[in-house]
């Protein structure tokens, strides 16, 4: 939902701006939705929008689960998102991305943006030219390169957490792991799924994904996309796009753990009730897979694999604590993960209340 429900102006966000270029055809829409832990950093999604409020509602959105994605992980970032209304094929353009990056830099450093669907970390070497407000850059130019991998890690680490919450053990040797979608971050998944013992079925709606995972584990068995949730599993891992557990899945699903590298996997928020009620254990999509946003941080902050990897494992920790909080309290997952989200938010952003020299009121200042 774009608003609340009744007063059109009661957005719980901190800015929202809107940037226009009528020279390079920019129209982008920058949403911060929190600054209390630190800068606002999400990606910029460059999609053709159907409308100026459809793309302002998706960024809003976004900038949301950014915020509480970075709270979960730990980090000294706060949560937006931009979208770029338009065709990324047709209309991106040097002129365009340079324009969008003076409105990153107009900003002052309270948005840092990176890649999403529809941009590229050439884009980003781009949006550089004009603004030091960028990470997800090429390798080239000191960049991360491809947070598939690490995404992946940070999965496994909550597969185990999750494992551990429900058998006892984080140990996945001779469970039946369900894989959808085998595409940058599936891909990885199957591969330490593989190595740690699992026994593995993939699906995709792209037949060379599923054969590029056969050939180089011919262990994986293949499902039909469409049943794969269905299948006997121990633990279902949704790897291709949102939306992948409703009401209809949820009734026919056997996996004992929901823990895929997905975003937005619960297609409303009841689902992650009937999940808790038929016994599923869920572990919420943005606690694990924050693996590619701590790699894009970690860039931000001065490019360490070492470091990165070894903050993706504290996934392992983060997830047992939503799922010990969420049975403490008597919620489902997501709920918990969302309180520990906005707990940190508010206790740690609290401590910008704190008067510092630079912020102190000069005493000549007249009343
Ligand atoms: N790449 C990252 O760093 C990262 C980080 C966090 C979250 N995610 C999320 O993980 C998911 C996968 O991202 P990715 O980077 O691997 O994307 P990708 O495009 O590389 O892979 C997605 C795969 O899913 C397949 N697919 C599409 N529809 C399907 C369906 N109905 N059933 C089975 N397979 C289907 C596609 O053919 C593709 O192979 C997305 O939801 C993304 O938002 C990715």
């Amino acid at each position: 939902m774009m608003f609340s429900d009744g007063d059109p102006t009661d957005i719980e966000h901190e800015q929202v701006v809107f940037c226009f270029d009528r020279e390079s055809g920019l129209k982008a829409i920058i949403s911060i939705y929190s600054t209390a832990l630190g800068p606002a950093l999400g990606g910029t999604r460059f999609h053709p929008y159907a409308s100026l409020e459809e793309a302002t509602a998706d960024s809003l959105a976004l900038a949301k689960a950014m915020a509480y994605k970075a709270a979960c992980a730990g980090l000294d970032f706060g949560g937006g998102k931009a979208v770029i209304l338009g065709d990324p094929r047709r209309d991106k353009s040097e002129q365009m991305l340079r324009a969008y990056g003076r409105f990153i830099a107009s900003l002052g450093g309270r948005y840092v943006t990176a890649c999403d669907v529809g941009t590229y970390p050439a884009d980003m070497d781009v949006v550089a030219r004009e603004c030091v407000f960028v990470t997800g850059r090429s390798p080239a130019y000191g960049g991360s390169g491809d947070s598939g991998p690490l995404t992946a890690y940070g999965v496994l680490q909550g597969m185990h957490a999750a494992a551990q919450h429900r058998w006892g053990s984080p140990d996945l040797r001779g469970k039946r792991v369900a894989v959808s979608g085998l595409g940058k971050v599936g891909r990885p998944l199957v591969g330490h799924l593989v190595a740690e013992g699992a026994a593995v079925t993939g699906a995709d709606v792209d037949p060379a994904r599923v054969a590029a995972v056969r050939a180089a584990h011919s262990e994986v068995r293949e499902a039909s996309p469409d049943e794969i949730a269905a299948l006997p599993a121990d633990i279902y891992a949704p790897c291709a796009l949102g939306g992948a557990l409703d009401a209809s899945t949820v009734a026919t699903l056997q996996a004992e753990i929901v823990c895929g590298g997905a975003n937005n996997q619960l297609a409303g928020p009841s689902v992650g009730q009937h999940l808790a009620t038929k016994g599923v254990l869920y572990a919420p999509d943005y606690v694990v897979n924050a693996g590619g946003l701590i790699q894009v941080a970690d860039e931000y902050q001065g490019w360490s694999p070492a470091r990165a990897r070894a903050r993706c494992e504290e996934i392992f920790d983060t997830t047992l604590r939503v799922l010990r909080l969420a049975d403490a309290e008597g919620v489902a997952p997501g709920v918990a993960a969302d309180r520990l989200a906005e707990r940190r938010m508010q206790r740690v952003g609290r401590l910008r209340s704190i008067l510092l020299p630079g912020n102190v009121p000069h005493p000549s200042r007249r009343l």
